[in-house]
């Protein structure tokens, strides 16, 4: 059944020839977009929905989550407001939560979280693995992730386990787990950093994912420079994610690859670091993309428009910049071309603000500016 959306005042396509438009509509057609243009040449459809005027654009893509866990950290977020820093180490609070839930909470935590992002407008979400760090439990996280999400990432590598030795455990990651899990991801990813996985160890994985032909992912450069971003680069990985401490030379590498730079602004805010550089990032000719990085400890929000408010506020991006890092370039972090974008054959994702503008995003920040979203051409209500 087409659905006509009309009454558009400002839409955001991310197409090429195209900036924000005006006066426009576009047409659905079960879970595609089949039509967009002018509003006065629009096709008849089955169904009309006029938006009165407000600003549409693609729903988020939000690429970077971690939402598979069980457990609450707000006592590590208050000592953190305190003057605590932020470790690696905190993540094992979570995997003990994780391990002692049901099959049944884990799902319910899931969806729920799930459901408030959609709620606020993305229609795409990645989410990872990493809370289980044993064969069964990681496998459990996957077949969890994959019944609800659209992307799922094998996140093994998150943590050595306490008690663990780590190359013993990077040997079951590389085989055990990944013999697991292979045909339930599409990413594996590797948290590169001191107190987490180190460089040897997060090439080994790469390698091991790349033979097994999954696409790949890093942490990198969260807590300081180091490996993360040369080695993502290196081993033709789709996206590297926190990028808080670059180098020049990693910036130059960025620039000159398909490795997409991913921001993470409410993590570095919530785990009180400076934030990524997303200007110096385009400035070089970098991708960008903006995520929430949903989880217990680092950034425990799946608001992307808190994430693209910071990116115009704080990190000197434009509005157009941080909109389009939120949707294009979540896309292309996930290597995907039917999401982040509204043009014919593209998915049926839509957000509808209750503002002329996609501008007051930022205008209006903290205020919730969602009034509609479809999802694969559903009206979410
Ligand atoms: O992306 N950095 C590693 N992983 C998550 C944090 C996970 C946690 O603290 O539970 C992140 O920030």
């Amino acid at each position: 059944m087409a659905v006509l959306i009309t009454g558009i005042g400002e839409l955001t396509t991310n197409t090429e020839d195209t900036g924000r438009v005006h006066d426009a509509a576009i047409v659905l057609d079960g879970d595609r977009v089949v039509w967009t243009g002018p509003a006065a040449k629009a096709p008849d459809a089955d169904e009309r929905v006029d938006v009165g005027g407000r600003a549409v654009l693609p729903g988020w893509v939000d690429s970077h989550t971690h939402l598979v866990f069980a457990g609450d950290r707000t006592a590590e977020f208050e000592a953190r407001m305190a003057g605590a820093p932020y470790r690696a180490g905190g993540i094992a609070t979570t995997v003990d939560a994780t391990r002692a839930a049901t099959d049944d909470e884990l799902v319910a935590n899931l969806r729920r979280h799930v459901d408030e992002a959609y709620a606020q407008g993305t229609t795409c979400l990645e989410t990872k693995t990493g809370y289980g760090l044993t064969v069964p439990d990681e496998d459990r996280s996957a077949r969890i992730a994959a019944e609800v999400v659209d992307e799922v990432t094998f996140l093994g590598a998150h943590l050595v386990p306490p008690g663990a030795d780590a190359e013993s455990y990077v040997d079951l990651v590389c085989g055990g787990m990944l013999d697991a899990v292979a045909d339930r991801v599409r990413w594996v990813d590797v948290f590169c950093e001191t107190g987490a996985f180190d460089e040897v160890q997060t090439a080994r994985i790469l390698a091991e994912a790349t033979a097994r032909g999954l696409g790949t992912r890093v942490h990198g450069n969260q807590l300081g420079e180091g490996p993360g971003v040369r080695l993502a680069v290196e081993h033709g990985s789709a996206s590297v994610d926190h990028c808080t401490y670059l180098s020049d030379p990693d910036i130059e590498a960025l620039a000159a690859s398909d490795t997409v730079a991913t921001v993470l602004p409410a993590c570095d805010l919530s785990t009180r670091q400076p934030l990524a550089p997303a200007r110096r990032l385009l400035d070089a000719g970098a991708t960008v993309a903006l995520a929430s990085n949903a989880n217990p400890g680092s950034s425990y929000t799946t608001s992307m428009a808190f994430c693209v408010a910071t990116a115009v506020l704080q990190m000197g991006l434009s509005v157009d910049e941080a909109v389009r890092a939120a949707t294009l370039g979540g896309a292309r972090a996930l290597r995907r071309d039917d999401v982040g974008v509204l043009r014919e054959g593209a998915r049926a994702d839509l957000h509808v603000l209750d503002a002329p503008s996609v501008t007051h995003l930022a205008y209006r920040p903290g205020v919730p500016l969602t009034w509609g979203v479809w999802r694969r051409g559903q009206r979410l209500s």
